[in-house]
């Protein structure tokens, strides 16, 4: 992007306060993530913006994870010397430039043009990762090519011939983070998909064709430009080979189903990929000691962002119990995340690193990678911010005593804490 707002100056003496002109004007009516949501809704057609926006049936999954982090507080601590303070993390031995990365979603490229290409750029610029997902429509080999650190999500497919010669595919083109979803064991009753007149494949119709023809800017941008330069995209990552197109009247998806799908399986990709292995959608913690005990190196507490289940518990509420069953392995969590104060609470209720999906498909879709990029350093100015507030200078500092549940703070415990502090102060001196 040529002009970077200054969120967080390189001196990283202080920490600026944004100002308009320090935003590109295309982006000016979005100050967070939030404001994403409205501005794809008026970039695409109904259907595409309903299959992003959407969670399953009444949607209590989805909420729930948005209102899991209202349900939290800080208690900073101030005069602390907040001078440099950094996002940064390390992760499996590897550093990244902030605690957050990309979630995966499937059929990005049909909201914004090439988008997971968007997304795989802007991860690589900002130093962060980003998941390529099993159901995208850009082939993960030209992903990785753009963004060699991408990791590499995967439904693991029904017969043992599929499920080898996928990792051989992935190994190939050097993936060396493997993500298996594991929530999704049958299709989601996504009443609002056929609302919204939204199928997987697309179905042509008259419908289909005006709720395009609204949208001119998508119309032209992604639509067009993508069906003259490269034809009509297909899902590229379900296998080994290309799957069925996006769009077609007669082809019904392979979704291959994922009923079989069991702690065997599991236990059996785990011997035939050689690489890192992380699970997600954990939120049982018996399942987290199930899949440690698996092989897995790293879990993803989720939900599917409220996607599968109607009444799924919140991630953030699970979290501390799973990341004790888990032990020494890193748990990381998605859903509902939307500021820089919910990466804090999640990382203060103990999670390593966490992941965002909807806003960086908003995001892609209205802006392509400078969208993305934009709303990077959104979050991450917001992260570093929070950081300072609490009166920390990195993530490792971040102290989980200062990251209370509501109404639960027993604040005689947090003086009783000071006095020690303060006493120990005066043996010392
Ligand atoms: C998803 N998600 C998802 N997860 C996955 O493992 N494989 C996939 O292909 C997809 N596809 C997908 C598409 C779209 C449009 C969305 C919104 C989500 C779930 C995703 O990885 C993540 O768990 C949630 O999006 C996190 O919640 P938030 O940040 O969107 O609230």
């Amino acid at each position: 992007m040529n002009q970077k707002p200054e969120l967080v100056p390189a001196s990283n003496d202080r920490i600026g306060r944004r100002s308009m002109t320090s935003i590109p004007r295309k982006f000016r009516s979005i100050l967070s993530l939030n404001d994403l949501e409205d501005a794809a809704r008026r970039r695409l057609p109904r259907p595409l913006f309903g299959y992003v926006r959407g969670g399953v049936e009444d949607e209590r999954a989805m909420r729930g994870n948005i209102a899991s982090f209202e349900n939290y507080v800080f208690v900073p601590r101030f005069c602390a010397g907040v001078n440099g303070v950094s996002a940064a993390v390390t992760l499996f031995g590897e550093s990244w430039a902030a605690p957050f990365g990309i979630a995966p979603m499937g059929l990005c490229a049909m909201n914004g043009y090439r988008a997971d290409l968007a997304m795989a750029k802007a991860a690589r610029d900002n130093d962060i990762p980003m998941i390529i997902s099993g159901s995208s429509l850009i082939p993960l080999e030209e992903i990785v090519k753009e963004n060699p650190r991408a990791w590499f999500q995967a439904y693991v497919p029904p017969t043992a011939d599929k499920l080898q010669a996928l990792l051989d595919r992935a190994k190939a083109a050097g993936v060396e983070t493997l993500v298996v979803t594991v929530d999704s064991p049958v299709g989601s009753n996504r009443e609002n998909n056929l609302r919204a007149g939204f199928s997987s494949p697309l179905k042509p119709s008259l419908r289909l064709a005006l709720d395009g023809l609204v949208r001119p800017r998508w119309l032209v941008g992604t639509f067009a430009r993508t069906i003259l330069n490269h034809g009509i995209p297909h899902f590229e990552n379900l296998y080994a080979y290309r799957s069925v197109p996006i769009i077609s009247g007669t082809v019904q998806r392979e979704f291959g189903g994922r009923a079989h799908f069991n702690w065997d399986s599991f236990r059996n990709t785990r011997q035939l990929w050689a690489g890192r292995l992380i699970i997600k959608g954990i939120l049982h913690p018996a399942d987290a000691v199930e899949a440690v005990k698996a092989g897995a190196e790293g879990i993803i507490v989720s939900n599917h962002g409220g996607r599968q289940l109607n009444a799924a518990i919140a991630p953030l509420h699970v979290l501390p119990a799973i990341c004790e069953a888990a032990g020494d392995v890193p748990v990381m969590l998605d859903g509902g995340i939307r500021r820089g104060t919910d990466v804090v609470t999640a990382l203060g209720l103990g999670a390593k690193f966490v992941f965002v999906g909807r806003p960086f498909n908003y995001a892609a879709a209205i802006g392509e990678a400078e969208g993305v990029d934009y709303a990077i350093s959104i979050l991450k100015g917001e992260v570093v911010r929070s950081l300072a507030q609490l009166g920390v200078r990195s993530v490792d500092a971040i102290d989980p005593a200062q990251i209370v549940a509501r109404g639960t703070l027993n604040t005689s415990v947090l003086a009783k804490d000071a006095k020690r502090e303060y006493r120990g102060q005066q043996v010392g001196q």
